[in-house]
């Protein structure tokens, strides 16, 4: 019994342990570390360098167990820096791949110079005009990617000058990095930020801004000023976030109330603190697969030798790429590819949905189609593929059934009756006129 009860003890300290290691598996992150060449000046392409470096992320400010690692050789020891992160935003799995890995996140980390904004739900928050003595350290911003695209992180630490040991002051985070919507669905784009409640910046107040860029246009969404509360001007139409849980929790995740093929694109969000800016982007592409039909409907009866037209049309789909073709499925059951048949251009509707249609010309005579069969047009595209089908009847077919040998026979006697009477009405009725005629002339 006491053998059981120790055993049970350890397998559940063994247990413990295991899982705090992994709950408190913060990385140890490699990461590039970009800046301005310095000493040179002038010039409009500022020339950047670029270095490895490593970043032993922590939870807490006095835990040393992740440093006690040795650095790799070819990162410089100078580039070796250690972030506190008390929300555990950096300590997502995504960013901890296993070891060995080949996959591994994606780090960019910059030297960042706090400075006041002037767009106007920005400003607000710099109102008193003295920068603090906070601001003079060395600040970086940090934007990583997690493995398979989960998450998006960006962040701003500061250290005390010429020190290494960093501290999260201001962190943005989408788990939409990429998302697909169909046409008319509400959408929810996540953004959500921490600041540090200890740093005296976030006493004076966040501001949110969401823009929207789409191959080089771009445009505002919504700006909130969360000091005064106030919303800018201009914003797009059905836009809105969660204001409770923007002031409780950091969720600034914009809500599209229906997803117009317009919204496809680049979504920016961008969190300000006094003096500090943070920002995360994500993307969107509005999917819906086209609805299909088939003209004429249904299709005429066709007879050997005759050239049927069929027309499917795709319609109210986006984005643009499709892919238009045939198929026939005769009365045997096998499939066969009738290829794409003639392509028109494709047309924009007033939602910004897409249409395009094909046309077929079904040769009876060439094309093996036999009694006929199903005709079957198939569109394949992002959101799916969709297929339209029609019934195609040839009659009188060339290589008759025994059916249809009989059905000739009879016509070939019902049309020799036919000529037989005729012919015989006729040849009678002319011989009583020349009898008549015969008559008068005696
Ligand atoms: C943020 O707010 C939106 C809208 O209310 C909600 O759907 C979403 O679950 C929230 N996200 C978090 C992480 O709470």
């Amino acid at each position: 019994m006491t053998n059981f009860s120790t055993i049970y003890k350890l397998s559940l300290v063994a247990a413990v342990c295991f899982i705090k290691a992994c709950s408190s598996s913060c990385p140890v992150m490699e990461c590039w570390f970009v800046q301005e060449k310095v000493g040179r000046g002038g010039g409009l392409t500022a020339a950047t360098s670029q270095e490895k470096s490593l970043l032993h992320i922590k939870t807490d400010a006095h835990s040393h167990s992740a440093g006690s690692q040795q650095a790799p050789s070819d990162i410089n020891p100078d580039r070796v820096y250690f972030i506190t992160d008390p929300a555990a935003t950096l300590c997502h799995s995504s960013l901890n791949p296993p070891r060995g890995s080949v996959q591994k996140p994606q780090c960019e980390i910059n030297p960042f110079l706090p400075q006041p904004s002037t767009l106007k739900w920005v400003a607000p928050l710099t109102d008193s005009a003295n920068s603090p003595k906070y601001l003079q350290a060395d600040w970086f911003s940090t934007s990583i990617q997690g493995l398979n695209k989960q998450l998006a992180i960006s962040t701003i630490t500061r250290a005390t000058t010429a020190t290494k040991e960093h501290n999260v002051i201001l962190s943005v985070t989408s788990k939409t990095v990429s998302v697909q919507a169909r046409l008319g669905e509400p959408v929810l784009l996540d953004c959500g930020f921490w600041a540090d409640p200890s740093t005296p910046l976030s006493d004076l107040g966040f501001a949110v801004e969401w823009r929207y860029q789409f191959r080089g246009d771009g445009r505002l969404v919504l700006g909130y000023d969360g000091k005064t509360d106030r919303l800018s001007d201009t914003q797009e139409e059905g836009a809105t976030l969660d204001y409770e849980g923007l002031h409780q929790k950091g969720n600034a995740s914009l809500i599209l109330q229906e997803a117009k093929v317009r919204h496809s694109g680049m979504y920016i969000c961008t969190v300000y603190l006094p003096y500090v800016v943070a920002q995360v982007a994500m993307e969107l592409e509005i999917v819906e697969p086209p609805s299909l039909s088939i003209h004429p409907s249904p299709l005429p009866l066709a007879v050997p030798g005759q050239i049927l037209t069929v027309q499917c049309e795709a319609s109210g789909f986006a984005p643009l790429s499709l892919e238009l073709t045939w198929e026939f499925k005769g009365a045997d059951g096998q499939l066969r590819p009738l290829g794409s048949g003639s392509a028109s251009g494709h047309r924009q509707a007033w939602d910004g949905t897409y249409s395009q249609s094909t046309r077929l010309e079904l040769d009876t005579s060439t094309m093996d189609l036999g009694r006929g069969g199903e005709v079957t047009c198939v569109a394949v595209h992002l959101g799916g593929t969709r297929r339209a089908s029609m019934n195609l009847n040839v009659i009188g077919f060339s290589g008759p059934s025994i059916e249809d040998s009989m059905a000739m026979v009879g016509v070939a006697l019902v049309l020799y009756g036919l000529i037989k009477f005729v012919s015989w009405t006729f040849c009678s009725s002319g011989s009583d006129k020349a009898d008549q005629q015969d008559k008068k002339d005696k």
